[in-house]
């Protein structure tokens, strides 16, 4: 299997080396292409990904991302929607349950759910037309887009609870209500139990009664809103995987960006990343996978965390703690 690695700017160059470091302790037989794109190949080259840089993604199996600073530059287009448009990924999954000993916003342990984010479409649409007094961004829903990403949440809910709540705001957004149907229309024919909420309710929602939540399917916009929201629920946005799925492909990154803000330091939370090579090993089919829960847990409880979670250890010590755990087990 080839597994294109993209670091990016940022902590992307921090925590995806240490997400490695666990990797490799699979001994898995995978071949790594590594890709220099985003802000700091930008700088260099002025283009943050080309033509060929798709290409060679799309000769690998699957990517294992870090994070990419937005250019600044009016004409830049977003590199992340491009390759999961050029992929179709259509399928973001953002698993959100609490770590042991760390506690989120609320305090709460008690919730398990997923956010299943349409990827393709949406406010993400790329379609905009800017003016100097007006500026338009169209947002796009499908029969083919909605019908996909329902039918992907309903498959996983057969797995877990059997439960969808479909996250919509068709009160005001016409376009909203064709979702609202369509993944409606799927859940009864899954067999799977649905309810549905507008988005800003489910946001107080969330905060409230996580636990009433299993499968959560949404569009583009909302799904990336409500799932950083979520990552004070869990206790850091530094803890959150993800997972953009497509029919051929797979790409893997964690929820959070290049925090400018700690980057250098030495000091982020490799954890989203490394449970994103959880994600990816689920992926692989390897039976293995679940260890990386184990590993994870092992260094929480010891406290081998980083500032965001109230540590003193560095990204690299958390890495090695992990890879530790897991070649000794
Ligand atoms: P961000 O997610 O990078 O950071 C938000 C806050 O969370 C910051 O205070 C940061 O220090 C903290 N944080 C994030 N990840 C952390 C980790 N692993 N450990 C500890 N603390 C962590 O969002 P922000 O600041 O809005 O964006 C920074 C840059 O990243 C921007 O250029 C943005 O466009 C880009 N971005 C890229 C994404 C990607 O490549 N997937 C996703 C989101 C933002
Ligand atoms: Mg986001």
């Amino acid at each position: 299997m080839k597994l294109a690695v993209i670091e990016g700017d940022g902590i992307g160059r921090e925590v995806i080396p240490a997400a490695l470091e666990v990797l490799d302790t699979f001994g898995l037989d995978i071949e790594k292409v590594s890709l220099e794109l985003g802000y700091a190949r930008w700088e260099r080259t002025g283009a943050a990904m080309t033509e060929e840089d798709l290409d060679l993604i799309k000769e690998c199996d699957a990517v294992l991302f870090g994070a990419i600073t937005t250019v600044p530059d009016p004409n830049y287009k977003s590199i992340l929607l491009a390759i999961r448009k050029g992929l179709d990924l259509y399928a973001n999954v953002r698993p959100i349950k609490p770590l042991p000993g760390i506690a989120g916003v609320t305090g709460r342990s008690d919730f398990d759910f997923v956010i299943v984010r349409e990827n393709t479409e949406g406010l993400y649409s790329g379609i905009e037309e800017l003016h100097e007094d007006a500026a338009y961004t169209r947002r796009v829903i499908t029969r083919r887009g909605s019908e996909r990403i329902a039918a992907y949440a309903c498959e996983l809910a057969k797995k877990r609870d059997n439960r969808l709540t479909i996250v919509h705001k068709s009160n005001v957004i016409k376009a909203d209500k064709l979702f609202l149907d369509v993944c409606r229309e799927t859940a009864e024919d899954y067999g799977v139990e649905s309810s549905d909420m507008l988005v800003d309710a489910m946001a107080y929602s969330l905060m409230k009664q996580p636990e009433k939540y299993d499968v959560v399917v949404t569009t583009n916009l909302y799904g990336d809103i409500l799932s950083d929201m979520s990552g004070a629920l869990v206790g850091s946005l530094g803890l959150l995987p993800s997972a953009n799925i497509g029919e051929k492909y797979a790409f893997f990154e964690p929820v959070h960006g290049s925090a400018p803000d700690i980057a250098g330091k030495g000091i982020a939370n490799p954890l989203a990343a490394i449970l994103c090579v959880k994600m990816l090993l689920e992926w692989l089919g390897e039976k293995k996978a679940s260890l990386v829960d184990e590993a994870v847990s092992h260094v929480l409880q010891n406290k081998i965390i980083t500032p965001d979670l109230g540590g003193t250890s560095g990204t690299a010590d958390v890495g090695h703690a992990v890879a530790e755990y897991l070649r000794s087990h």
